[in-house]
C-alpha cells in the first residue's frame, strides 16, 4: 500500500478522531486539523502521535495557510477527509443569523475553502481522495437544524459536482452521510429529544465513530478509484437513501 499524506479537519475528537487513527493505522501521514480545543487537541496528540494543527476551516485564507503549512511539513497532500462540522440547533423562528452562518461557513464552506487549497496539487499529480461528511440529516432534514440540514444537503451536491471535474484525473470525490453517532455533538441532544431518534435506528444503537471510519478508509484506498460521485449511508437504518 502506498503511504499518502492525509488531513481530516475536525480531526481530533468525535468522528474526525477516529477516521485519523484509522488512516494512521493504515500506514499514512496525518494531519488532524483543529478549530479551538487545544486541550483536547494536546491530549489526541499525546495519545495517537497525530501532528494537530490549527486553523479555522470557516476561513478561506486560513485554509490556505493551513494546508501550505501541512503541505511544507508532512508533503503534498493526497487524501483529503472534510469532516469538520458544527451545531447551532434551533427552530426557524428562534434561530439567529449568526447560527444560520456559522453552521453554513463552518460545514459547507469548509469543503470548498479545504478542497480549494489541494485541488491544483491533485490535478497536477494525478492523484486524489476527497471524503466529504455529510449526514442522515441533509438527506432526509431534521427539526430544529434548517442551517445543519441545508449545509450538510450542500454537501451532498458539491461532492457530486466535484467527482464530475475530477474524474479524469484520478481525483474521486465521495460523501458519507452518518447517521446519530455516539459523540459530543450528539449527546448535546436533550435527552428526552436522542430517546426518541435512537428508537427509530432499527439497528437499536447510536453509531461509534469507528463505524464511521470504516467507510472512510474504503473510499480513499488506491483501488477505489471507480468509486467517485457516491454517498455512503452509515446510520444503522436509520433512513435508507
Ligand atoms: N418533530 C416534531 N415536533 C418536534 C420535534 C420533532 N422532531 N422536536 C420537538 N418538537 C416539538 C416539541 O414536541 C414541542 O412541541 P410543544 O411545544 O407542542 O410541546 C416543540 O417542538 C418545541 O420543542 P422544544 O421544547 O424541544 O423546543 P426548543 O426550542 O427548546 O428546542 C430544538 C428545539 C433545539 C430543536 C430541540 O428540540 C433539539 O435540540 N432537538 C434536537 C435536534 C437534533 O436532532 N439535532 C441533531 C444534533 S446531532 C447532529 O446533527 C449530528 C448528525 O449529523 C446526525
Amino acid at each position: 500500500m502506498t503511504s499518502r499524506v492525509a488531513i481530516v479537519t475536525g480531526g481530533t475528537r468525535g468522528i474526525g478522531k477516529a477516521i485519523a487513527v484509522a488512516l494512521k493505522n493504515a500506514g499514512h501521514k496525518v494531519a488532524a486539523n483543529f478549530a479551538g480545543n487545544d486541550e483536547a487537541a494536546k491530549a489526541f496528540s499525546a495519545e495517537t502521535g497525530i501532528r494537530a494543527f490549527k486553523f479555522d476551516v470557516g476561513d478561506f485564507k486560513s485554509c490556505q495557510d493551513g494546508v501550505g503549512q501541512i503541505a511544507k511539513d508532512l508533503g503534498p497532500v493526497e487524501i483529503l477527509v472534510n469532516n469538520a462540522g458544527i451545531t447551532r440547533d434551533g427552530t426557524m423562528h428562534k434561530m439567529s443569523f449568526e447560527q444560520w452562518q456559522a453552521v453554513i461557513d463552518t460545514n459547507l464552506g469548509s469543503c470548498f475553502n479545504m478542497c480549494r487549497a489541494v485541488i491544483d496539487g491533485m490535478r497536477q499529480r494525478g492523484f486524489g481522495r476527497i471524503v466529504n461528511v455529510g449526514s442522515v440529516n441533509g438527506q432526509a432534514g431534521q427539526y430544529g437544524q434548517v442551517n445543519y440540514a441545508a449545509a450538510k444537503s450542500g454537501i451532498h451536491g458539491f461532492t457530486k459536482a466535484l467527482a464530475q471535474e475530477g474524474a479524469g484525473k484520478n481525483i474521486t470525490v465521495n460523501a458519507i452521510a452518518p447517521g446519530y453517532v455516539d459523540t459530543d455533538m450528539v449527546r448535546a441532544v436533550p435527552p428526552p429529544v436522542l430517546e426518541k431518534i435512537i428508537a427509530r435506528i432499527p439497528v437499536g444503537r447510536l453509531g461509534r465513530a469507528e463505524d464511521i471510519a470504516r467507510g472512510v478508509m474504503f473510499l480513499v484506498a488506491d483501488d477505489a478509484d471507480f468509486i467517485t460521485g457516491s454517498t455512503m449511508s452509515i446510520n444503522g437504518g436509520q433512513h435508507m437513501y
